[in-house]
């Protein structure tokens, strides 16, 4: 379906001719998430005129180490990765295309002469694509090798200066950035020190998702909604990201085929989801107006708004947060572990490691329900319920705006039977959309009520699936746009909120841990938690 007249949003700066440097380019991130995402955007045909890939990095397989030709290599993996991962299937004509712009430069991380090699590369390429020297560094790296990446780049020259126009240098870091409020700062100067917060981008990929991109729009394109956006109109705000998955996958045997405990134990849900995800969508649902679209603008008004969060003191955080880890249960009528078995299993079986005595009763969370205020005159006294959890019944994500109820008198006289409140729905994932849920007049001669929805979807408003996260954010940075990428203000504002919450749990250890079986909607405290205020989790 062709859309009509699409009006142009403003603020789109066309992606500059650039070299992209995936660091950990043949790791897991890279195969199942950025080279499908570059191919996408080379099959969209939005990617730049003259552009190309050089994955830098150890092989991350034994016919990587043995590849006698590391560029064929890499591109067997990234197709097998487009193949399974990719949000267009493979199309021969473009895989050709995309094939001939990729290359592998295999070397440590900590190495100096792999950067040599490297600069070799990168002047080869260059020339080959007529790319200027600009260049995109991706560091799809363990948050342990940032710091030695970044150094090893500026010693080799490979780092061109902030007012550099024409050879840019840009530099992409994912999360996590630090596990607390200190290592997060040694990140960011660890990065300061070769390149400045201009060319600096902090990925958080559900600020590239659609439907969150869609939040500002809904809330700033549409006249009907500002004038009702605060405290006397809005009652409360869910924000939910519920995952089927869990840490680790299985085959039908009990056996561990892959896993995340390596990353996952001791970091927990509120590091993972939490102080990045959650609240970048918070503040993008409670920010003021930003005068202009311009990224530091629009990235103040949401500061600000982690700025306004209540802290979060060790008297509150019981009444307000609580956490939770997995216990073996039943998902779709399958018997699926608890987390500590998987932790178990991961070290004796996995890797083959001894565990680590923390690691035993592991207080992990894998769940985490928490209640915030943005205390701000928009927003006093309306609560904003954050819960995400691993292994829950479905994969859901979504925004909910809950409206006030309306006065007890005419179809609410009655206290028994209250109106079902407004609601607006933004669907992140799945079937992204939005929906509203409104009472009307139930048809025939009494006046009866019934909870109607109005909704919008994406696939059957526009006819084709979103775009994901990632290829969004790549295309942003090759075009030198930050809007929607974490300044390190709101990074070090955000691990002030999260901080005291992980300091607290650390004194309590596995004290006070509840616990939820797989494939249900979490612990019964989740549930106290919102029920004290009279309200309810939604259903999703
Ligand atoms: C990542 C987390 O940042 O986001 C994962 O590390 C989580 O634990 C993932 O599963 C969720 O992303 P999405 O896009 O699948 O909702």
């Amino acid at each position: 379906m062709a859309l009509e007249n699409p009006v142009p949003g403003g603020g789109a700066r066309p992606p500059q001719p650039c070299v992209l440097v995936i660091f950990g380019g043949d790791g897991h991130l890279s195969w199942s998430k950025l080279l499908p995402a570059v191919y996408n955007l080379n099959v969209d045909g939005v990617l730049p005129s003259h552009f190309a890939v050089v994955c830098f990095g150890l092989p991350s397989t034994e016919a990587g180490t043995k590849a006698a030709d590391p560029d064929a290599y890499l591109r067997d993996r990234a197709k097998d990765g487009i193949q399974r991962f990719s949000r267009q299937p493979l199309n021969p004509g473009h895989w050709e295309d995309f094939a001939r712009s990729l290359f592998f430069v295999p070397g440590s991380f900590g190495d100096a002469a792999a950067y040599e090699k490297l600069k070799a590369r990168l002047k080869t390429v260059e020339a080959q694509f007529g790319i200027p020297g600009s260049r995109v560094y991706y560091l799809a790296v363990p948050p342990g090798l940032v710091a030695a990446s970044v150094s090893h780049l500026r010693d080799a020259g490979l780092v061109s200066g902030p007012d550099e126009q024409r050879a840019f240098s840009r530099v992409i870091v994912e999360k996590p950035i630090g596990r607390d409020l200190k290592s997060a700062r040694e990140v960011i100067q660890n990065v300061a020190a070769a390149f400045a917060e201009g060319q600096t981008y902090r990925i958080d990929h559900y600020l590239g998702k659609e439907t969150v991109q869609n939040l500002l729009v809904l809330r700033f394109a549409n006249s009907i909604f500002e004038p009702l956006w605060n405290q006397k109109y809005i009652d409360h705000v869910q924000i939910t990201v519920a995952e089927e998955e869990g840490i680790s996958n299985f085959d039908e045997d009990g056996k561990m085929t892959s896993s995340r405990v390596g990353y996952y134990e001791g970091v927990g849900a509120l590091r993972d989801m939490v102080q990045n995800h959650m609240l970048q969508v918070l503040c993008i649902v409670a920010m003021e107006p930003p005068h202009s679209l311009e990224p530091d603008v629009v990235r103040d008004a949401k500061v600000n708004v982690l700025h306004c969060l209540r802290p979060m003191r060790p008297g509150t955080i019981k009444e307000n947060v609580v956490r939770a880890q997995y216990i073996e249960g039943y998902e779709h009528g399958r018997r699926v572990k608890g987390y500590r078995h998987e932790v178990r299993q991961y070290f004796e079986e996995f890797v083959k490691k001894p565990i680590p005595p923390e690691s035993v009763h592991s207080a992990t969370e894998t769940y985490v329900a928490l209640r915030a205020f943005v205390d701000n005159w928009r927003w006093a006294g309306v609560p904003f319920y954050l819960r995400t959890g691993k292994r829950l019944p479905k994969r859901a994500s979504e925004v909910a705006i809950q409206f006030k109820e309306v006065p007890q008198v005419l179809f609410n006289a009655n206290p028994e039977t209250p109106l079902e409140p407004t609601v607006l729905t933004l669907r992140v994932q799945p079937e992204e959309g939005l929906a509203m849920r409104l009472v009307s007049k139930l048809p025939g001669p009494k006046v009866r009520f019934y909870p109607v929805k109005m909704e919008f979807n994406y696939i059957s408003a526009f006819g084709r699936s979103s775009p994901e996260a990632y290829e969004r954010l790549i295309l942003d940075v090759m075009a030198g746009d930050a809007t929607n990428f974490m300044r390190a203000d709101a990074v070090e504002t955000a691990w002030k909120f999260v901080v005291p919450i992980l300091e607290y749990w650390e004194r309590e250890r596995a004290r006070d841990l509840p616990e939820y079986q797989c494939g249900t909607w979490g612990p019964i405290e989740a549930d106290r938690l919102i029920e004290r205020d009279g309200r309810t989790w939604r259903t999703l």
